[in-house]
Protein backbone atom coordinates (compact mmCIF):
# COMPACT_ATOMS: atom_id res chain seq x y z
CA UNK A 1 0.00 0.00 0.00
CA UNK A 2 1.55 3.30 -1.06
CA UNK A 3 0.13 6.32 1.23
CA UNK A 4 0.66 10.18 2.12
CA UNK A 5 0.86 11.40 5.37
CA UNK A 6 1.37 14.78 6.50
CA UNK A 7 3.28 15.30 9.16
CA UNK A 8 2.66 18.49 11.28
CA UNK A 9 4.71 18.07 14.87
CA UNK A 10 3.98 21.32 15.84
CA UNK A 11 5.13 22.68 19.36
CA UNK A 12 6.58 21.50 22.36
CA UNK A 13 6.82 17.74 23.19
CA UNK A 14 4.76 17.11 19.44
CA UNK A 15 8.11 17.06 17.61
CA UNK A 16 9.50 14.27 20.10
CA UNK A 17 5.96 12.02 20.48
CA UNK A 18 5.74 12.47 16.54
CA UNK A 19 8.93 10.70 15.99
CA UNK A 20 7.34 7.87 17.55
CA UNK A 21 4.79 7.63 15.18
CA UNK A 22 6.92 8.05 12.48
CA UNK A 23 9.30 5.67 12.99
CA UNK A 24 6.51 3.28 14.62
CA UNK A 25 4.65 3.62 10.98
CA UNK A 26 7.85 2.99 8.91
CA UNK A 27 8.24 -0.32 11.32
CA UNK A 28 5.29 -1.31 10.04
CA UNK A 29 5.31 -0.30 6.26
CA UNK A 30 8.77 -2.69 5.89
CA UNK A 31 7.08 -5.38 7.74
CA UNK A 32 4.55 -5.24 5.55
CA UNK A 33 6.00 -3.81 2.31
CA UNK A 34 3.84 -0.81 2.70
CA UNK A 35 5.27 2.58 1.23
CA UNK A 36 4.80 5.40 3.34
CA UNK A 37 6.19 9.10 2.35
CA UNK A 38 6.10 11.53 5.01
CA UNK A 39 6.30 14.84 4.42
CA UNK A 40 6.49 17.93 6.80
CA UNK A 41 4.81 20.77 7.54
CA UNK A 42 4.24 23.82 9.92
CA UNK A 43 1.88 24.65 11.98
CA UNK A 44 0.83 26.66 15.34
CA UNK A 45 4.07 28.40 17.31
CA UNK A 46 6.07 26.65 15.37
CA UNK A 47 4.75 28.07 11.85
CA UNK A 48 3.90 31.58 13.49
CA UNK A 49 7.73 32.15 14.65
CA UNK A 50 8.39 31.09 10.28
CA UNK A 51 5.58 32.61 8.67
CA UNK A 52 3.53 35.20 10.75
CA UNK A 53 0.01 32.49 11.01
CA UNK A 54 -0.47 29.56 12.48
CA UNK A 55 -1.61 27.72 9.39
CA UNK A 56 0.25 28.41 6.34
CA UNK A 57 -1.33 28.13 2.78
CA UNK A 58 1.62 25.69 2.52
CA UNK A 59 0.51 23.25 5.54
CA UNK A 60 -2.92 23.23 3.92
CA UNK A 61 -2.38 22.24 0.80
CA UNK A 62 -0.54 19.53 2.50
CA UNK A 63 -2.95 17.90 4.40
CA UNK A 64 -5.49 18.72 1.81
CA UNK A 65 -3.02 16.82 -0.78
CA UNK A 66 -2.60 14.14 1.74
CA UNK A 67 -4.09 10.69 2.52
CA UNK A 68 -3.98 11.15 6.26
CA UNK A 69 -2.44 13.66 8.83
CA UNK A 70 -0.32 12.93 11.65
CA UNK A 71 -0.55 15.85 14.35
CA UNK A 72 1.71 16.51 17.46
CA UNK A 73 0.82 19.41 19.65
CA UNK A 74 0.38 23.68 18.97
CA UNK A 75 0.30 26.08 21.76
CA UNK A 76 2.98 26.85 24.53
CA UNK A 77 4.07 30.03 26.31
CA UNK A 78 6.01 31.46 24.26
CA UNK A 79 3.37 32.81 22.06
CA UNK A 80 0.92 33.56 24.95
CA UNK A 81 2.38 37.10 24.89
CA UNK A 82 1.42 37.18 21.06
CA UNK A 83 -1.36 39.60 20.07
CA UNK A 84 -4.57 37.61 21.13
CA UNK A 85 -5.36 37.32 17.42
CA UNK A 86 -2.42 35.22 16.84
CA UNK A 87 -2.35 31.83 18.72
CA UNK A 88 -0.81 28.64 17.47
CA UNK A 89 -4.44 27.05 18.63
CA UNK A 90 -5.55 28.51 15.52
CA UNK A 91 -4.21 26.59 13.22
CA UNK A 92 -5.15 23.29 14.82
CA UNK A 93 -8.80 24.60 14.44
CA UNK A 94 -8.25 26.34 10.96
CA UNK A 95 -7.32 23.03 9.79
CA UNK A 96 -10.30 21.04 11.63
CA UNK A 97 -12.50 23.58 9.75
CA UNK A 98 -10.89 23.60 6.48
CA UNK A 99 -10.74 19.42 6.08
CA UNK A 100 -14.09 19.12 7.45
CA UNK A 101 -13.29 17.19 10.03
CA UNK A 102 -16.33 16.79 12.36
CA UNK A 103 -16.40 13.70 14.30
CA UNK A 104 -13.51 13.53 16.94
CA UNK A 105 -13.30 9.88 18.16
CA UNK A 106 -11.45 9.91 21.79
CA UNK A 107 -11.25 6.29 22.99
CA UNK A 108 -10.73 5.47 26.53
CA UNK A 109 -10.02 2.52 28.02
CA UNK A 110 -8.40 0.84 31.38
CA UNK A 111 -4.89 -0.83 30.56
CA UNK A 112 -4.89 -3.60 32.98
CA UNK A 113 -1.23 -3.14 33.93
CA UNK A 114 -2.08 1.00 34.37
CA UNK A 115 -5.15 0.34 36.49
CA UNK A 116 -3.12 1.05 39.83
CA UNK A 117 -1.77 4.12 38.11
CA UNK A 118 -5.61 6.10 38.70
CA UNK A 119 -6.22 7.67 41.58
CA UNK A 120 -9.15 6.07 40.82
CA UNK A 121 -10.13 2.82 42.63
CA UNK A 122 -9.20 -0.38 40.38
CA UNK A 123 -13.15 -1.78 41.21
CA UNK A 124 -14.36 1.73 39.70
CA UNK A 125 -12.36 1.71 36.28
CA UNK A 126 -11.24 -2.20 35.44
CA UNK A 127 -14.25 -2.58 33.18
CA UNK A 128 -14.23 0.40 31.23
CA UNK A 129 -14.25 0.52 27.55
CA UNK A 130 -15.94 3.93 26.17
CA UNK A 131 -15.32 6.24 23.46
CA UNK A 132 -16.49 9.58 23.55
CA UNK A 133 -17.20 10.69 20.04
CA UNK A 134 -16.73 14.72 20.25
CA UNK A 135 -18.22 17.00 17.39
CA UNK A 136 -15.31 18.91 16.22
CA UNK A 137 -16.13 22.25 14.12
CA UNK A 138 -19.15 23.48 15.56
CA UNK A 139 -20.54 25.49 18.49
CA UNK A 140 -18.74 27.56 20.83
CA UNK A 141 -15.15 27.19 19.09
CA UNK A 142 -16.11 28.57 15.68
CA UNK A 143 -19.56 30.50 16.50
CA UNK A 144 -19.78 34.64 15.08
CA UNK A 145 -19.70 36.74 16.81
CA UNK A 146 -16.71 35.68 18.90
CA UNK A 147 -15.14 39.22 20.44
CA UNK A 148 -14.45 41.94 22.59
CA UNK A 149 -16.71 44.88 22.38
CA UNK A 150 -17.76 48.21 23.90
CA UNK A 151 -15.06 51.28 24.52
CA UNK A 152 -12.98 49.55 26.75
CA UNK A 153 -13.43 46.26 25.07
CA UNK A 154 -14.80 45.21 28.39
CA UNK A 155 -17.61 43.00 26.74
CA UNK A 156 -16.26 39.56 25.84
CA UNK A 157 -18.67 37.64 23.35
CA UNK A 158 -18.47 33.40 21.91
CA UNK A 159 -21.16 32.14 20.51
CA UNK A 160 -22.56 28.78 20.56
CA UNK A 161 -23.87 28.11 16.90
CA UNK A 162 -25.20 24.71 15.90
CA UNK A 163 -27.00 23.60 12.83
CA UNK A 164 -29.31 20.74 12.72
CA UNK A 165 -27.19 18.96 10.02
CA UNK A 166 -24.22 19.69 11.79
CA UNK A 167 -26.18 17.70 14.58
CA UNK A 168 -27.00 15.17 12.84
CA UNK A 169 -24.04 14.05 11.27
CA UNK A 170 -22.29 13.68 14.65
CA UNK A 171 -25.17 12.12 16.05
CA UNK A 172 -25.93 9.78 12.87
CA UNK A 173 -21.87 8.77 13.11
CA UNK A 174 -22.00 7.81 16.82
CA UNK A 175 -24.78 5.69 15.96
CA UNK A 176 -23.11 3.75 13.44
CA UNK A 177 -19.86 3.48 16.05
CA UNK A 178 -22.63 2.35 18.85
CA UNK A 179 -24.03 -0.20 16.55
CA UNK A 180 -20.43 -2.04 16.23
CA UNK A 181 -19.65 -2.29 19.99
CA UNK A 182 -22.13 -2.64 22.78
CA UNK A 183 -25.00 -0.73 20.84
CA UNK A 184 -25.66 1.68 23.56
CA UNK A 185 -25.31 5.46 22.91
CA UNK A 186 -25.15 8.33 25.64
CA UNK A 187 -25.92 11.60 24.40
CA UNK A 188 -24.56 14.62 26.44
CA UNK A 189 -26.05 18.33 26.30
CA UNK A 190 -27.31 20.95 28.58
CA UNK A 191 -30.83 20.34 27.95
CA UNK A 192 -32.48 22.35 30.79
CA UNK A 193 -30.92 26.00 29.92
CA UNK A 194 -29.25 25.74 26.15
CA UNK A 195 -31.40 25.84 23.07
CA UNK A 196 -28.99 24.48 21.19
CA UNK A 197 -29.18 21.17 23.56
CA UNK A 198 -32.67 20.87 22.90
CA UNK A 199 -32.36 21.01 19.51
CA UNK A 200 -29.44 18.27 19.64
CA UNK A 201 -31.65 16.12 22.03
CA UNK A 202 -34.67 16.55 19.53
CA UNK A 203 -32.44 14.87 16.41
CA UNK A 204 -30.67 12.14 18.49
CA UNK A 205 -34.34 11.12 19.72
CA UNK A 206 -35.52 11.44 15.61
CA UNK A 207 -32.04 9.66 14.47
CA UNK A 208 -32.88 7.30 16.90
CA UNK A 209 -35.54 5.45 15.13
CA UNK A 210 -33.35 4.29 12.13
CA UNK A 211 -31.26 2.29 15.07
CA UNK A 212 -33.73 0.40 17.01
CA UNK A 213 -30.98 -2.22 18.54
CA UNK A 214 -29.25 1.03 19.87
CA UNK A 215 -29.88 1.66 23.54
CA UNK A 216 -30.08 5.72 23.87
CA UNK A 217 -29.95 8.09 26.96
CA UNK A 218 -29.57 11.25 27.36
CA UNK A 219 -27.37 12.85 30.19
CA UNK A 220 -27.25 16.53 31.28
CA UNK A 221 -22.78 17.17 30.94
CA UNK A 222 -22.51 18.15 34.70
CA UNK A 223 -24.16 14.84 35.93
CA UNK A 224 -21.81 12.89 33.22
CA UNK A 225 -19.02 14.39 34.41
CA UNK A 226 -19.95 13.25 37.56
CA UNK A 227 -21.06 9.77 36.54
CA UNK A 228 -17.58 9.57 34.15
CA UNK A 229 -15.95 8.84 37.55
CA UNK A 230 -18.47 7.45 39.50
CA UNK A 231 -19.06 4.99 37.54
CA UNK A 232 -17.31 5.42 34.05
CA UNK A 233 -18.11 1.37 33.02
CA UNK A 234 -21.62 1.80 32.37
CA UNK A 235 -20.61 3.86 29.06
CA UNK A 236 -20.06 2.34 25.84
CA UNK A 237 -20.18 5.37 23.08
CA UNK A 238 -20.71 9.13 24.10
CA UNK A 239 -21.62 11.75 21.57
CA UNK A 240 -21.36 15.12 22.79
CA UNK A 241 -20.83 18.92 21.16
CA UNK A 242 -17.47 20.04 20.83
CA UNK A 243 -16.58 22.20 24.25
CA UNK A 244 -18.55 19.28 26.02
CA UNK A 245 -16.32 16.76 24.21
CA UNK A 246 -13.20 18.92 25.28
CA UNK A 247 -13.85 18.55 28.56
CA UNK A 248 -14.85 15.31 29.35
CA UNK A 249 -12.05 13.72 27.29
CA UNK A 250 -9.77 15.13 29.58
CA UNK A 251 -11.67 14.06 32.63
CA UNK A 252 -11.82 10.81 31.27
CA UNK A 253 -8.41 10.22 30.25
CA UNK A 254 -7.41 10.14 34.36
CA UNK A 255 -8.86 6.20 33.96
CA UNK A 256 -6.15 5.41 31.80
CA UNK A 257 -3.61 6.59 34.32
CA UNK A 258 -1.98 9.17 32.41
CA UNK A 259 -3.37 12.01 29.46
CA UNK A 260 -0.72 10.84 27.81
CA UNK A 261 -1.80 7.49 27.02
CA UNK A 262 -4.96 8.65 24.53
CA UNK A 263 -4.99 9.02 20.99
CA UNK A 264 -7.61 10.88 19.32
CA UNK A 265 -9.07 10.72 15.24
CA UNK A 266 -10.54 13.43 13.67
CA UNK A 267 -12.90 12.24 10.76
CA UNK A 268 -15.15 13.07 7.90
CA UNK A 269 -17.29 11.03 5.78
CA UNK A 270 -14.09 9.85 3.27
CA UNK A 271 -11.60 8.34 4.57
CA UNK A 272 -9.14 11.12 5.10
CA UNK A 273 -8.73 11.61 8.98
CA UNK A 274 -6.38 13.74 11.37
CA UNK A 275 -4.42 11.52 14.19
CA UNK A 276 -3.30 13.53 17.43
CA UNK A 277 -2.73 12.79 20.76
CA UNK A 278 -5.28 14.23 23.20
CA UNK A 279 -2.50 15.69 25.07
CA UNK A 280 -1.49 19.24 24.69
CA UNK A 281 2.45 20.46 23.86
CA UNK A 282 3.52 19.97 27.76
CA UNK A 283 6.46 23.10 27.50
CA UNK A 284 6.95 22.51 30.49
CA UNK A 285 8.79 18.84 29.37
CA UNK A 286 9.37 19.58 25.94
CA UNK A 287 13.03 18.65 25.07
CA UNK A 288 13.81 17.02 28.12
CA UNK A 289 13.61 12.84 26.86
CA UNK A 290 10.41 12.67 29.32
CA UNK A 291 6.97 12.88 27.01
CA UNK A 292 4.81 9.79 26.84
CA UNK A 293 4.72 8.60 23.07
CA UNK A 294 2.34 6.34 23.66
CA UNK A 295 -0.67 8.71 22.98
CA UNK A 296 0.88 9.80 19.34
CA UNK A 297 1.54 6.40 18.75
CA UNK A 298 -1.76 5.19 19.03
CA UNK A 299 -3.26 7.90 17.09
CA UNK A 300 -1.13 6.39 14.73
CA UNK A 301 -2.62 2.72 14.85
CA UNK A 302 -6.02 4.27 14.03
CA UNK A 303 -4.49 5.96 11.30
CA UNK A 304 -3.67 2.60 9.80
CA UNK A 305 -7.22 1.06 11.10
CA UNK A 306 -9.57 4.25 10.12
CA UNK A 307 -7.61 5.66 6.86
CA UNK A 308 -6.00 2.57 5.37
CA UNK A 309 -7.98 -0.10 6.50
CA UNK A 310 -4.81 -1.35 8.11
CA UNK A 311 -6.58 -3.11 10.68
CA UNK A 312 -4.00 -6.16 11.46
CA UNK A 313 -1.37 -3.72 11.38
CA UNK A 314 -3.16 -1.69 13.27
CA UNK A 315 -3.67 -4.51 15.88
CA UNK A 316 0.27 -4.88 16.20
CA UNK A 317 0.77 -1.62 17.30
CA UNK A 318 -1.63 -1.81 19.87
CA UNK A 319 -0.39 -5.44 21.28
CA UNK A 320 3.25 -3.95 20.70
CA UNK A 321 1.79 -1.09 23.07
CA UNK A 322 0.48 -3.03 25.50
CA UNK A 323 3.62 -5.92 25.65
CA UNK A 324 5.70 -2.71 26.49
CA UNK A 325 3.07 -1.81 29.36
CA UNK A 326 3.25 -5.38 30.41
CA UNK A 327 6.95 -5.53 30.97
CA UNK A 328 6.78 -2.92 33.34
CA UNK A 329 8.27 0.25 30.99
CA UNK A 330 6.53 3.63 31.61
CA UNK A 331 7.45 7.37 30.89
CA UNK A 332 7.24 9.50 34.34
CA UNK A 333 3.94 10.41 33.65
CA UNK A 334 2.25 7.29 34.72
CA UNK A 335 2.70 6.63 38.39
CA UNK A 336 4.04 3.25 38.70
CA UNK A 337 5.82 2.38 41.80
CA UNK A 338 7.64 -0.96 39.76
CA UNK A 339 8.89 -1.64 36.53
CA UNK A 340 11.14 0.32 34.63
CA UNK A 341 10.94 4.00 34.16
CA UNK A 342 11.92 5.47 30.51
CA UNK A 343 12.71 7.83 29.09
CA UNK A 344 10.59 9.04 25.43
CA UNK A 345 13.16 7.41 23.20
CA UNK A 346 13.55 4.46 25.06
CA UNK A 347 10.10 4.20 25.02
CA UNK A 348 9.36 4.17 21.25
CA UNK A 349 12.51 1.55 21.00
CA UNK A 350 10.40 -0.36 23.28
CA UNK A 351 7.42 -0.40 20.90
CA UNK A 352 9.43 -0.99 17.43
CA UNK A 353 10.87 -4.13 18.98
CA UNK A 354 8.20 -5.25 20.65
CA UNK A 355 6.57 -4.65 16.86
CA UNK A 356 9.56 -6.44 15.17
CA UNK A 357 9.17 -9.37 17.23
CA UNK A 358 5.74 -9.96 16.79
CA UNK A 359 6.18 -10.04 12.81
CA UNK A 360 9.10 -12.22 13.82
CA UNK A 361 6.98 -14.87 15.34
CA UNK A 362 4.06 -14.26 12.90
CA UNK A 363 6.16 -13.52 9.78
CA UNK A 364 4.89 -16.86 8.19
CA UNK A 365 1.11 -16.19 9.06
CA UNK A 366 1.63 -12.30 7.93
CA UNK A 367 3.02 -12.98 4.53
CA UNK A 368 0.36 -15.17 2.77
CA UNK A 369 -2.12 -12.89 3.74
C1 LIG B 1 -7.92 19.22 22.27
C2 LIG B 1 -7.23 20.49 22.66
C3 LIG B 1 -7.63 21.60 21.68
C4 LIG B 1 -9.13 21.78 21.78
C5 LIG B 1 -6.88 22.92 21.87
C6 LIG B 1 -5.39 22.76 21.79
C7 LIG B 1 -7.34 23.97 20.90
O1 LIG B 1 -7.53 20.84 23.96
O2 LIG B 1 -7.73 18.77 21.13
O3 LIG B 1 -8.62 18.67 23.11
O4 LIG B 1 -9.61 22.52 22.66
O5 LIG B 1 -9.84 21.19 20.98
MG1 LIG C 1 -8.62 19.36 25.02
Amino acid sequence: MDKRIAVLSGDGIGPEVMSGAVCVLQAIADCFNHHFTFEEGLIGGAAIDEYGTPLPESTLKLCKESDAILLGAVGGPKWDSVSNHIRPEQGLLGLRKELGLFANLRPVCAYEPLIHTSTLKKEVIENVDLLIVRELTGGLYFGKPSERRGTNKELAIDTLTYTIQEIERIVDKAFQLARKRKKKLTSVDKANVLESSRMWREVVNRIAKNYPDVTVQHMLVDSASMQLIYRPEQFDVIVTENLFGDILSDEASMITGSLGMLPSSSLRSDSVGMYEPVHGSAPDIAGKNLANPLGMILSASMMLKFSFGLDKEANIVEEAVMKVLIEGYHTTDLNLQHGTQVGTKEMIDKVIEAINENQAISGIQYAYI
